[in-house]
Order: structure tokens, then C-alpha cells, then sequence
């Protein structure tokens, strides 16, 4: 089976968050199991300068007025399309804003373009290759869906993975002309969204599945007050609606082999987090104590409920606690945490910015990792501090609410808790629940259980492939099925009666 991945980051090249993760581990993982995905992300400089033996294979001489050229490379295993145009990807900044954070005013027609060099990959403008399947991540890629649906002639089933409801890519309705759609995308069953264009909700409408990152998600995501504008959409079509838990890349985060940390250890060997923990408290200015460090990896967003964690922070250190941060976002949260450092030296240690590799150190050093969030799709920090034996410390929403088992009475009865759930999200239940594990800390075979229990826990992306598997080979049957009993019917039709074939991804 071969599958096309369109996506806006990938790790190792560009990451501003877990998407890049999930596109850059989901292929690794399908080829493992014997499937074939190749990805599709823009050149932007980070990944030209990666990528220095990649071969043209296909040249667009006009791709929205711009000239692009693909470029076929292997990132460590990877195999990618890079759509090098640098009229709209070749900029000093991130992947969607400048360095000052402001967005890219021609967002529109950046991801635009990179959906529209997809689609044309997908219909086989590369010599030798065409997918069985094309899965789109995000609003970024969700126009894919509506190049393919409104090209020349009928394509392979289509997914759209949404990561995060709360981006859309909503735009105002003078950019349609401009998108090169034909009139009839002009429509409530196509990229119109109240009066203007949106990206995620065309891919939504024309998916012929559509994922998300978690079982939970994919429920709360159906409901009024967490369906974001889009939860009618999503009801309407629910059978074509699969949470799918992401997985963590086990080679990559492996504190038994992490090049990042002082030390490294097992399960077996949890007491070597000590000398991680003393390396963490020097880097991050922390008091040299035996109390229990916090730590935050993190989007410094109120998605994130950071504003909540801000407001504790007196009542974390009043309690004996460390607390280290590392992140980046809204100017006035970054500025709160700063400020905490400032009048609690010692107990509290910020970096703001973006580094990768010290995430690794907080999660090696910490014992335990805080993500008190307001909506949780997935999230992969909770998965990354189970494996760490850094206990995670989450809201019961979404994929956080999936992925840990709090330490109830029963579940520490049982050896089955993992870590510590609150609901819901506000400042009284994370002091309560802060105040749960500060308690437990304080009992050494318990918390240690907790920690050893949640190392053994299997995130690995092997189980996930799996039924990303299983939806693409349902979706493949299904087109099968439908071409073998309508031979003739016209390509718009023709994807429409795939769409009611009653198809039940796995
Ligand atoms: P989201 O994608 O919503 O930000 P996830 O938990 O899915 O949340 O993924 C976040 C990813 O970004 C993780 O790999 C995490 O380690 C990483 N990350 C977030 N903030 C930072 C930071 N400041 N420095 C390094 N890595 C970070
Ligand atoms: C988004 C979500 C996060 C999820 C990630 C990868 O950024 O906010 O919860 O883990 O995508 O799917």
C-alpha cells in the first residue's frame, strides 16, 4: 500500500509542536508494517538545508504565479516531496509567523499552494508513483482533499487528521476567486463556511474519513461546546469520524539510550534519575534540595491552561515544591512565569524559548510533568513523561484523559495508576491535585510504583499504525467495491456514492 501524507512540519525538519512528531513517526512506523508513506511538506529553509542531495523530480512552472520545483529526498528513512518555492517558503521565520510571531499575511495562499503541489503529486505527476490513499493533517493540508475533488479525474479515498479543532484556516470569501477552484467549490458542501473560505471544513467535507488523535476527542469534538463551529459538520458525518490514540517514537524518546540526558536508565533503574534530576536543578537555577521538581514543556497558551498553572504557582512552592518551565507563546504568560522566577529564586526556574533538546533533560530530571490543559486533542508530553518516569499530571480531557491512569485508591491498589487526572480544568482543582501528588511524593514505594508503572506502559506507535492501516485497507475496498458496481458514473458522482457506500473505518 502506498500512501501520500500531506503536513505543514515534520520532525526532524520543522516542528513547532506534536504534529510534526505524529507526521514524522507515522511513516516510520507504517514502514516497519510493511506500508509505504511518503510526505509532502514545504521547503522552507530548515528543510532545503537538510535536505542538500534531493533530487528535482517534478517542476510546476506556475504555481499560484510562483515557480516551484519538487524535490525527492530520504530523511532518515523518510522518503518526503519537498515543494521548494521560495516566493512562499523561503522567509526568516517560522513555518506560519515571523520572528516576531506575526502571522504570514498570505497564510491562504501559502498552504494553498502547498495543497494544490499535492494534489498534482497525488494524480501522479511524478513519474512512477501514485498513492493508494492521500491523508492530510490539518487545515494546512486539508485543501488537498478539494484539489483532488474538483481535478480532472476521479482519486484514491482521501483522509483528514485533525490535530487541533481550534486552528481552522478561516479566510474571507474574496480569496476564492483566487484559489483556482472551479465555481462550484462555492459551496455549502464544499469550502464555503459561513461567507467565507475554510480550509479544515473543506477537508472535512470532502474526506472520505476523517481522524482524530484520541478516542475521547473524537467524541468531545461532537459536542456544541467543544465542536468549535464544526461539531454539526462532524455529527453529520460521525460514521466517517475515528479517534485514533497517537504513539510516541520509542527510539527517539528512550531514557535507557537518550544522547540528551546525564544519565540514562530503565524502569529497573529509577534511582539514576537523581543524577538527572541534580543536572536539571543546575541548568535551570533550582535550589540543590531533595524536593520534588515540576516540570512544563509547553505552548505557554491558554489552550494549555497556563494562565491556571500561573496563578498556582505561589501555592507550588509554598508547598515544599520545584517547579522548571520551558516554553514559549503569549508575551503575557511567558512574562508571568518570568516573573515568578524572579520572586521565587531557587524554587523556580523558567527558559522561555523553544529547545528541543532540553525537553528531553525536564523530562529525565522532573518528577513530574505538569499539563493542566483546557482541550487536549492528544498530547504527546504526557506520553513522553510516562516513559521518562517524569509522573504525568493532566486534566481529564481528550487524549490526556486516554493516556493516564490517575492514582485513585484502586488503581494504586492494583499497581494499574500511572499518574494524576483533575476536572475539571480550573486554579481550585489543580491545587487540589498538585496537592494529591505532592502527598504521594512524600511515600516513596508509592510513587515509585507509579513511576515504574507508567514506564512499562506500551505508547509505541505500532499499535496506531495498526489501525491506520486497517482505515486505509477499508477505505481501499470500499472504492473497489463501488467502481466494480458504477463503471460509468462521472468523477464528482462517482466520489460522492464512495461516500455513501456505508463505509465504517475500522
Ligand atoms: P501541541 O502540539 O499541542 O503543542 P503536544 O503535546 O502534542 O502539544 O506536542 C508538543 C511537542 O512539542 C512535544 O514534542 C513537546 O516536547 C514539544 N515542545 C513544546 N514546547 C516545547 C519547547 N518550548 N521546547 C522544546 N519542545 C517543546
Ligand atoms: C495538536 C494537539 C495535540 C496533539 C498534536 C499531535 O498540536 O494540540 O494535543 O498531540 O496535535 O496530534
Amino acid at each position: 500500500m502506498k500512501i501520500l501524507s500531506v503536513t505543514s512540519e515534520m520532525y526532524p525538519l520543522v516542528k513547532t509542536g506534536g504534529l510534526a512528531d505524529v507526521a514524522g513517526a507515522l511513516p516510520l512506523a507504517l514502514n516497519k508494517l510493511g506500508v509505504e508513506m511518503r510526505t509532502v511538506l514545504p521547503g522552507y529553509d530548515p528543510v532545503l538545508q537538510h535536505v542538500t542531495d534531493a533530487q528535482p523530480v517534478l517542476t510546476i512552472p506556475s504555481l499560484f504565479g510562483e515557480e516551484a520545483t519538487v524535490l525527492d529526498a530520504v530523511v532518515d528513512g523518510r522518503r518526503i516531496y519537498v515543494v521548494e518555492c521560495p516566493g512562499f517558503f523561503r522567509r526568516a521565520g517560522g513555518p506560519y509567523a515571523d520572528i516576531s510571531g506575526q502571522e504570514w499575511p498570505d497564510n491562504w495562499l501559502r498552504f494553498a499552494a502547498l495543497s494544490k503541489a499535492a494534489a498534482m503529486i497525488a494524480e501522479g505527476a511524478i513519474k512512477d508513483w501514485v498513492p493508494d490513499v492521500v491523508h492530510a493533517h490539518d487545515w494546512q493540508a486539508a485543501m488537498t482533499l478539494a484539489y483532488l475533488r474538483h481535478g480532472q479525474s476521479p482519486t484514491m479515498p482521501t483522509v483528514i487528521t485533525i490535530h487541533n479543532l481550534a486552528f481552522q484556516g478561516r479566510f474571507g470569501f474574496d480569496i476564492f476567486d483566487k484559489l483556482e477552484l472551479p465555481p462550484q467549490a462555492w459551496n455549502v458542501d464544499g469550502v464555503e463556511y459561513y461567507g467565507g473560505v475554510g480550509y479544515l471544513k473543506a477537508g472535512l467535507v470532502y474526506a472520505d474519513a476523517i481522524t482524530t488523535v484520541s478516542p475521547t476527542y473524537a467524541d468531545e469534538i461532537r459536542e456544541h461546546h467543544n465542536g468549535m463551529g464544526l461539531d454539526g459538520l462532524l455529527n453529520g458525518r460521525s460514521e466517517r469520524l475515528n479517534g485514533i490514540l497517537n504513539g510516541i517514537d520509542n527510539d527517539q524518546w528512550d531514557p535507557s539510550t537518550d544522547p540528551h540526558i546525564k544519565k540514562t536508565y530503565t524502569h529497573n533503574s529509577i534511582g539514576q534519575k537523581q543524577t538527572n534530576k541534580r543536572d536539571l536543578a543546575a541548568r535551570m537555577g533550582l535550589d540543590k534540595d531533595d524536593s520534588p521538581i515540576l516540570v512544563v514543556i509547553s505552548r505557554l497558551t491558554w489552550q494549555k491552561g497556563m494562565d491556571l498553572l500561573a496563578e498556582v504557582v505561589d501555592d507550588i512552592v509554598r508547598s515544599g515544591m520545584r517547579l522548571a518551565v520551558l516554553g514559549t507563546g503569549d508575551r503575557m504568560l511567558e512574562g508571568a512565569f518570568l516573573y515568578a522566577s524572579d520572586r521565587h529564586r531557587g524554587r523556580v526556574g523558567v527558559r522561555i524559548g523553544y529547545d528541543e533538546a532540553f525537553a528531553h533533560a525536564l523530562l529525565a530530571g522532573g518528577d513530574g510533568i505538569l499539563i493542566p490543559s483546557r482541550f487536549e486533542p492528544c498530547g504527546l508530553t504526557q506520553l513522553y513523561g510516562l516513559r521518562y518516569g517524569c509522573v504525568p499530571v493532566v486534566s481529564r480531557v481528550g487524549g490526556l484523559a486516554d493516556t493516564v491512569v490517575d492514582a485513585n485508591e484502586a488503581a494504586i491498589a492494583a499497581g494499574a495508576a500511572t499518574g494524576f487526572q483533575f476536572s475539571p480544568p480550573d486554579t481550585y482543582h489543580l491545587r487540589k491535585v498538585i496537592d494529591r501528588f505532592s502527598k504521594i511524593y512524600a511515600k516513596p514505594p508509592q510513587f515509585k510504583a507509579i513511576q515504574r508503572a507508567g514506564m512499562k506502559t506500551d505508547n509505541a506507535w505500532s499499535n496506531s499504525a495498526s489501525r491506520y492501516i486497517a482505515l486505509y485497507e477499508n477505505l481501499i475496498e470500499a472504492q473497489s467495491q463501488c467502481s466494480q458496481t458504477m463503471p460509468s458514473a462521472p468523477a464528482s458522482k462517482k466520489v460522492e456514492s464512495r461516500s455513501k457506500s456505508g463505509l465504517q473505518p475500522s
